[in-house]
């Protein structure tokens, strides 16, 4: 079985769960299907994917019971002043009644009544951010959610350090995670000695550095993959589960799908303290570079951004 990470909460996170974003509507049931008849026990959703339906109906289509599965999903960034609307539309479209966790995706609120209902534009093009709403304000509805049993535990995604220690203070209940575009071009060292002595748990997404990847072609990882005999893949997802990461590794394709899986525990396991360490270090050796660019201008405090 797939090992698991505890949270701060008690309860415990599957270390190896299905992306869904950029995952098709007309793919992503069948690709959600597949995975939980192969084990995996873990889906990472979110309302901004547009595709929670389709998430719904491949859980319903696995036959699994609802209570063997750790589903999460996001908060959108219009609905910062309305946490449980969001989390209502994102249990209907998922068709259950509770989640595992629940995820503010973007430390960037935005215009609730803007002119588009997912994006909001100012006249001058820009993003429609709400700087009036503070990020302690969405993270007291969040915990609100919590209370009412809802959503089992609570966390952030895309948060900086800046960002966390504008919750922090005020905040009754410490994020469950963060999770972030973590992989051996991003290794986000010094947020994740943060997270850790807050005793929050790291989510990496894009671990295989989404689509089109270069990451799968490095020298150093295939050069470890082929010694190990493991897929490039399995090299990446190994690292991470390693470090005590959660892996959310996206596809849509059956075969990668499982093979993903076991490749995680199998790499997990094959790769040494020496191996760690040089993945550890590829990013200082002039390969630092993010592949996910936030959908809003990068002058929003990201201090852990490397742009910025
Ligand atoms: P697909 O969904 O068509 O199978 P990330 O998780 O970093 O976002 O990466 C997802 C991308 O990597 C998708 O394009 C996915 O394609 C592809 N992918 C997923 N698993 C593997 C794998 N084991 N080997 C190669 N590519 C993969």
């Amino acid at each position: 079985s797939v090992p698991k990470i505890k949270l701060n909460n008690g309860s415990e996170i599957p270390a190896i769960g299905l992306g869904t974003w950029q995952s098709k509507p007309e793919e992503v049931a069948a690709a959600v299907a597949h995975a939980l008849k192969e084990g995996y026990r873990h889906i990472d959703c979110a309302w901004g994917y547009g595709n929670e339906k389709d998430v719904g109906e491949g859980i319903r289509q696995s036959g699994v019971p609802r209570s063997d599965i750790f589903i999460t999903s996001k908060l959108w960034s219009t609905y910062h002043s309305r946490v449980e609307e969001c989390l209502d539309q994102t249990l209907s479209n998922l068709g259950v009644d509770y989640l595992d966790l629940y995820l503010v995706h973007w430390p960037v609120p935005m215009n609730p009544k803007g002119n588009h209902p997912v994006f909001p534009l100012l006249p001058n093009g820009k993003r429609d951010v709400d700087h009036s709403w503070k990020l302690s304000q969405t993270w007291e509805q969040m915990e609100d959610v919590l209370k009412k049993g809802k959503v089992k535990a609570i966390g952030v995604s895309n948060f900086s350090v800046k960002k966390l220690e504008e919750i922090l203070p005020t905040a009754n209940i410490v994020p469950a995670v963060d999770q972030l575009e973590i992989h051996p071009y991003n290794p986000q060292h010094e947020l994740l000695a943060y997270l850790c002595s807050k005793d929050i748990v790291p989510q990496a997404y894009s671990p295989l550095g989404s689509s089109g990847s270069p990451l799968l072609k490095d020298d150093v990882i295939q050069a470890i993959a082929q010694r190990l005999s493991l897929q490039p893949a399995d090299v990446l997802l190994g690292w991470l589960g390693a470090k005590q990461i959660v892996a959310l590794p996206k596809s849509v394709t059956p075969a990668r799908i499982t093979s993903n899986l076991h490749g995680a525990v199998a790499g997990a396991k094959k790769l040494s303290k020496e191996d760690i360490e040089t993945i550890d270090g590829l990013a200082t050796s002039g390969k630092q570079q993010r592949f996910i660019m936030p959908p809003w201008p990068v002058d929003l405090g990201f201090d852990n951004w490397p742009d910025k």
